[in-house]
């Protein structure tokens, strides 16, 4: 059984005039120990996947259809109560900007020990001896001097480091990224990436990495799922993702980044910009973005099937020729 399984996932906003289809129907599913990248341009949706994943949808936002099973749990069916206790001890979440989720008036020390604090009845002794654990662990040197330090002294890849050390204090078997690199400097973004692979094998935590960025997940993921507006276009083994894109937008992500060191301007290869996801077109929802756009694309939302091993996608290129003849 896999450790999450998502399904037909839904989450819209619901504005005065319009509905925004954040998540529009997304399933995928992600093993014990498993690094799976959810990759796209900004808008596509990673953020409320991974925020509807942890039940932090705020009004006017709501999970409509789906299930998030997790552990054998079904996490849309258990209460505000039963999701606290889930949240940081089962599975965390780490975000973009390390600095701005730690109060700038505590010590590093203090926080990353109420962490622990806040869900198990701990000794302090123990609780100091774990957080220095944690610190040495994410690749914080001299623990014992710096967990009496407060945040505005630690630089960006620390702070990140120890956001992670946050996440991961209670064992969780999920840890969720939202992009976690983004924010710092490339051989920092290494560093951190490396050190999510090296918790990934210790911990055998799985890791959901969300990311705009092709050379991340390149770096770090073992599999991969591709969104546009609210979809999965794509999911793939990274190997093969890379080695043979199905997908046109996929194609488009992949001529226009080449490797994390160069940061070449996203999306380059691919004509205009995202539509607002309260627009998405009908049909396939990158048809008035797509190259290869053909007539069936603008009235037949192509489904996501099997291409290879582990490997689908969602075009009509890859469907049987009789449906395209519309
Ligand atoms: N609180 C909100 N209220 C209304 N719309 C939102 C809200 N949060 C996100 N959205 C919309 O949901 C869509 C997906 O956003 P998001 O998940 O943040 O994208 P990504 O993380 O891929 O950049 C966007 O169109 C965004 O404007
Ligand atoms: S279904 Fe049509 S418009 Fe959509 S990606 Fe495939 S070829 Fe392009
Ligand atoms: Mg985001």
């Amino acid at each position: 059984m896999p450790l999450l399984e998502v399904e037909g996932l839904k989450t819209h906003f619901f504005g005065k005039r319009s509905v925004t289809k954040a998540v529009d129907g997304v399933s995928f599913t992600l093993d014990h120990g498993e690094i799976l990248g959810i990759v796209g341009e900004s808008g596509s949706g990673k953020s409320v996947t991974s925020l509807s994943l942890m039940r932090l949808v705020d009004h006017p936002g709501r999970v409509v259809a789906g299930s998030i099973r997790f552990e054998g749990r079904d996490l849309l069916t258990l209460s505000r109560e039963e999701m606290r206790k889930l949240r940081g001890r089962r599975m965390s979440m780490i975000f973009q900007e390390p600095g701005t989720s730690m109060n700038p008036v505590l010590t590093v020390g203090f926080q990353i020990g109420e962490a622990i604090r806040s869900h198990e009845r701990v000794e302090p002794a123990e609780v100091r001896r774990r957080t220095m654990e944690l610190m040495e662990m994410v690749g914080i040197p001299d623990a014992k001097q710096r967990l009496n330090q407060y945040p505005h002294q630690f630089s960006g890849g620390m702070l990140q480091r120890l956001m992670i050390a946050m996440g991961l204090a209670l064992s969780p078997s999920l840890l969720i990224a939202d992009e976690p690199v983004t924010a710092l400097d490339v051989t920092i973004q290494a560093q951190i990436l490396d050190l999510l692979k090296d918790l990934r094998d210790t911990t055998n935590a799985a890791v959901l990495l969300i990311t705009h960025d092709m050379g991340v997940v390149a770096e770090t993921c073992d599999r991969v799922v591709v969104m546009y507006l609210g979809a999965i276009v794509e999911e793939a083994p990274v190997e093969t993702l890379f080695d043979d894109p199905k997908h046109p937008y996929t194609q488009g992500l992949l001529g226009s980044i080449p490797s994390i060191e160069e940061k070449v301007e996203w999306l380059q290869a691919i004509p205009g910009t995202i539509p607002n996801a309260n627009e998405i077109p009908t049909g396939c929802r990158f048809s008035n973005r797509c190259p290869k756009v053909m007539d069936v694309c603008h009235t037949v939302d192509p489904a996501l099937e099997f291409v290879g091993e582990g490997h689908r996608v969602a075009c009509h290129l890859y469907t049987e020729t009789e449906d395209r003849d519309v």
